[in-house]
C-alpha cells in the first residue's frame, strides 16, 4: 500500500512538526485540533520556522511554498476519512486519546493505518480502540520533529507485519531511522530518559545546586547538548508527568514516583517553553505552539 495522505490529530507542537515534515517530502496532509486556537498558532508557527529555513539558505522558496501547499489545518474531523495513514500527537491521556481513537474508527476507510506519537501509553491497549488493532502502531517521533532523526516504531501485540513494513519505509521516505521496538512503557527513549529528568528535578527539590549548575554539570561533564531541566521545559512538564505517572504505574516500581516539585509546577500551570514559563523563563517570540 502506498501513503499518499495524511491526516495528523492535535496541531500542538509535535502534530505541527509532524504535519511540516510530511508536507515537505510531498504527502498531502491535512492537520486537525479540536482547539481552534491551536490551528491558528499551529499555522502561524509552521510559517515562520519555513521562512527561517529559507533565510538561512536550508531551503528554497519554492521549496517553502510547496511544503505550505501540501498542507490543510483545519477544525472539520471529517476530512480524515480520506486519510491512508493517521497520525494522532493528542494530549498524553489514556482516557482522551482512546476516545478519539474510536472518532478515528468511525470515519476511515477500512484500509487505513493508525499510528500514535503517544510517548508511553501501551500501544496495544490504545489499539483495542479500534476495530482493526491489526493496523494500529506507535510511530514515536522526537522534538523537533524536523530536525531529529530518529522515529521509533512500536509494535503492539496485534500489528500486523504489513503495518509494520509499511511504517518503516514511510518513516525512511521522511528521511527519518526509524527503530523498532515492542510495546512496554516509555518503550526504550522515555524508559531512559525520564528517570534522568526526575533524577535532575529530585535535586533541585533537594537544594542539591541551582537550575543552572545542575544543567552545567550534564552539558559539560556528559557532552549532553541541552541540561535535564531545560529538555524538560522543551517536552512540557505535563507530557514528563504524565510518562512519569505510567511508567510507575505499569512497570509498579517506585523509582520512577515523580518529583512533588514536577507535579507542582504542573498544577501550577508552568508547563515549560510551550507556555513561556518551566523551569526558564522563555521570551514571547521564542515560544512554540501556543
Ligand atoms: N513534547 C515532546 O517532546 C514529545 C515528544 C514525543 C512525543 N510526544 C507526544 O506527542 C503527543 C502530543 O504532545 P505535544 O507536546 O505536542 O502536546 P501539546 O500540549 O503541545 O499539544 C497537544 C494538542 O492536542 C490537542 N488535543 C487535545 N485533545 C484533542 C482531541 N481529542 N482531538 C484533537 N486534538 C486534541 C490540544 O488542543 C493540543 O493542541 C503526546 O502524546 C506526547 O506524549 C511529545
Amino acid at each position: 500500500m502506498n501513503i499518499r495522505k495524511v491526516a495528523v490529530s492535535g496541531a500542538g507542537q509535535m502534530g505541527s512538526g509532524i504535519a511540516q515534515v510530511f508536507a515537505a517530502h510531498g504527502f498531502s496532509t491535512v492537520i486537525y485540533d479540536v482547539v481552534p486556537l491551536q490551528l491558528d498558532k499551529s499555522r502561524a508557527l509552521t510559517e515562520r520556522l519555513l521562512t527561517r529555513a529559507v533565510d538561512k539558505g536550508k531551503s528554497t522558496a519554492e521549496e517553502r511554498a510547496a511544503t505550505l501547499r501540501n498542507l490543510t489545518w483545519t477544525p472539520d474531523l471529517s476530512v480524515i476519512s480520506e486519510a491512508d495513514l493517521v497520525i494522532e500527537a493528542i494530549v498524553e491521556r489514556l482516557d482522551t486519546k482512546q476516545q478519539a481513537w474510536k472518532q478515528v474508527d468511525e470515519l476511515c476507510r477500512p484500509t487505513a493505518i493508525f499510528a500514535s506519537n503517544t510517548s508511553s501509553l501501551p500501544i496495544t491497549q490504545l489499539a483495542a480502540s479500534i476495530s482493526h488493532p491489526e493496523r494500529f502502531i506507535g510511530m514515536h517521533f522526537m522534538n523537533p520533529v524536523p530536525v531529529m532523526q530518529l522515529v521509533e516504531v512500536i509494535r503492539g501485540l496485534l500489528t500486523s507485519d504489513d503495518t509494520h513494513q509499511i511504517v518503516m519505509e514511510t518513516a525512511q521516505a521522511l528521511g527519518k531511522t526509524p527503530v523498532t521496538v515492542n510495546d512496554a512503557p516509555g518503550f526504550i527513549s522515555n524508559r531512559v530518559l525520564l528517570p534522568l529528568i526526575n533524577e535532575a528535578i529530585f535535586c533541585l527539590q533537594e537544594g542539591i545546586a541551582t537550575k543552572e549548575d545542575i544543567d552545567m554539570v550534564m552539558k559539560l561533564g556528559m557532552n549532553h547538548p541541552m541540561g535535564p531541566l531545560a529538555l524538560a521545559d522543551f517536552i512540557g512538564l505535563d507530557t514528563c508527568l504524565y510518562i512519569l505517572e505510567v511508567l510507575q504505574r505499569d512497570l509498579g516500581e517506585d523509582k520512577y514516583r515523580p518529583a512533588m516539585l514536577l507535579r507542582k509546577m504542573v498544577q501550577g500551570g508552568l508547563l515549560g517553553k510551550k507556555v513561556g514559563r518551566g523551569f526558564y523563563d522563555y521570551a514571547p517570540g521564542l515560544v512554540a505552539a501556543r
